[in-house]
């Protein structure tokens, strides 16, 4: 695992560079998109680079890590109309190339399980963005998740939508309770991790990641096991490593 400790626009800079560096070498990469506060950056900073630099995804493909189970279609928080907002149509990604776990499925499960065959077939993620929630969730594998899941339904926990609720007007009672989420071991098989943290409020979750032991009830810790993971950190997520 290496961790750089650098100010918030150099991290997004930092998990840029890795994007651009593997798109130049492999045009049709597959790279793994989180939502969240955390990558907001470094989507402003590919869409730059795209429309000043012609960097091109558009023979690349993406794959989406979570999704919230039951929000409408045109609601501005669900999670492929944010990916939609933030990255997808700043870019020129080609028609269906971002996909992400359906939450509007009649069958759910039937759902998860054609999520985790469409990764497959499209040959695993090259590189996966990561955000890491306060408990230390990554994606929406919750505390007591299985290090050995993948594609499923969660309940998401009562810290998470309280977390989340500030992008539903700070109303708890609007964050929905499940999720479809990658599991840890979908994430796991990612072949490069970037995970970027900001924040003091990301302090202990970052210090268990890097330094507590591998534990289910810090999901975030099973990527100590990963060969290949970058973690991005500014001051305030490092003080206390
Ligand atoms: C959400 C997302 C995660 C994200 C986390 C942290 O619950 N499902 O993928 O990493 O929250 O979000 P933020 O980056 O806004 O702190």
């Amino acid at each position: 695992m290496e961790v750089v400790i650098a100010p918030g626009a150099e991290l997004a800079r930092i998990a840029a560079d890795a994007i651009e560096a593997l798109l130049r070498a492999r045009p049709t990469a597959v790279l793994g998109l989180a939502t969240g506060s955390s990558p907001l950056a470094v989507y402003d900073e590919l869409a730059r680079r795209h429309t000043e630099q012609g960097l091109s995804f558009a023979r690349a493909r993406a794959f989406m890590l979570d999704e919230y189970v039951g929000l409408p279609a045109e609601h501005p928080e669900r999670y492929r109309n944010v990916i939609e907002k933030e990255i997808a149509s700043r870019v020129d990604f080609a028609p269906g190339a971002v996909q992400g776990p359906d939450g509007l499925a009649d069958d759910v499960i039937a759902a998860c399980a054609d999520y985790e065959r469409a990764i497959t077939d499209a040959g695993g993620v090259d590189l996966q963005i990561l955000g890491i929630g306060t408990d230390g969730h990554v994606a929406f594998n919750e505390p007591g998740s299985s290090l050995a899941s993948r594609t499923r339904i969660k309940t998401l926990t009562r810290q998470t939508r309280e977390d989340n609720a500030r992008f539903f007007d700070d109303d708890i009672t609007q964050v929905p309770e499940h999720c479809l989420t990658q599991g840890l071991a979908t994430i796991m098989a990612a072949r490069h991790l970037v995970l970027l943290a900001t924040g003091r409020g990301k302090a202990e979750a970052v210090h268990q990641l890097v330094e507590g032991p591998v534990s289910a009830m810090w999901p975030a810790t099973v990527l100590q096991h990963h060969p290949h993971v970058t973690v991005l950190v500014d001051d305030a997520a490092a003080s206390r490593l």
